[in-house]
């Protein structure tokens, strides 16, 4: 079967309001659909990436290719999940969680969207603490970083209520504009101290090498 090959597929993190996993093919048509909607509010351009710029069709387009890609392209020392985010068996977003050199950094980033009917609602942080928890818990991380642009308020306020610290800024150009972006690290000691959802995770041990690590967590 594939999961034997892809055991990733088994993954599922659950929080009180929330199912995380890997979709199937039409659930990530219809995220598609969600993106294509759209994925932020008239006058703000909240991502560093370009392709949720696009036109909906494109942007849609784009979303599928990238999630493909993503899996494609995996290796232990390089990866990223992009896990569809699920409330009330409804696709409403996707987060994304990355390491490079993983084993030896143990460090992750993360990098999450709703669709804007979605938003303002405490998803965002329900499911950035879900992948908190996969990270920290199921695979051993030492710290997890994250980053907003200036005006993104609440990029920038999911990030402190789960306990991020200030990491600097870094100016970037982006879509021919100058950009300031904060930077946001996470320590597990302060992830350890902060008050957390209940996240449970299943199906991790067999995706452990998918992650560069052997069973239990270890390089
Ligand atoms: C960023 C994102 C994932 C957050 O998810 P969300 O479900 O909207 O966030 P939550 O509802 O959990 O929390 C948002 C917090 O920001 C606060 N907030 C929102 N707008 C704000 C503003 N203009 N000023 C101050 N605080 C604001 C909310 O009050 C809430 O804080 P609170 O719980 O203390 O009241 C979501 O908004 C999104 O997809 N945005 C567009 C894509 C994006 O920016 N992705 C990140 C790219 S780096």
């Amino acid at each position: 079967m594939l999961i034997d090959h892809w055991p990733l597929l088994g993954l599922r993190l659950t929080s009180p309001g929330l199912e995380l996993r890997l979709p199937a093919e039409e659930e990530l048509g219809e995220l598609a659909d969600l993106a294509a909607e759209g994925m932020h509010g008239p006058g703000s351009a909240p991502f560093l990436v370009s392709w949720p710029g696009l036109p909906p069709a494109e942007r849609a387009r784009a979303l599928v290719q990238r999630h493909w890609r993503t899996r494609g392209e995996r290796s232990p020392d390089d990866w990223s999940l992009d896990l569809a985010v699920f409330a009330n068996a409804r696709g409403v977003g996707q987060q994304r969680i990355s390491g490079r050199d993983y084993r030896i950094l143990r460090e992750v980033s993360t990098f999450s969207w709703l669709g804007l009917r979605y938003q303002g609602q405490g998803l965002g942080t329900e499911m950035r603490a879900a992948v908190l928890h996969l990270a920290f818990a199921g695979l051993g991380a030492a710290e997890a970083v994250s980053g907003a642009f200036d005006d993104n308020a609440s990029s920038l306020r999911v990030s402190a209520k789960l306990g991020y610290e200030s990491d600097g800024i870094e100016r970037l150009a982006a879509s021919g504009r100058a950009t300031t972006t904060r930077r946001l690290r996470l320590p597990r000691a302060r992830w350890e101290m902060s008050e957390r959802i209940p996240v449970s995770v299943t199906g991790l041990s067999p995706c452990l090498p998918l992650f560069g690590l052997r069973d239990g967590g270890g390089s």
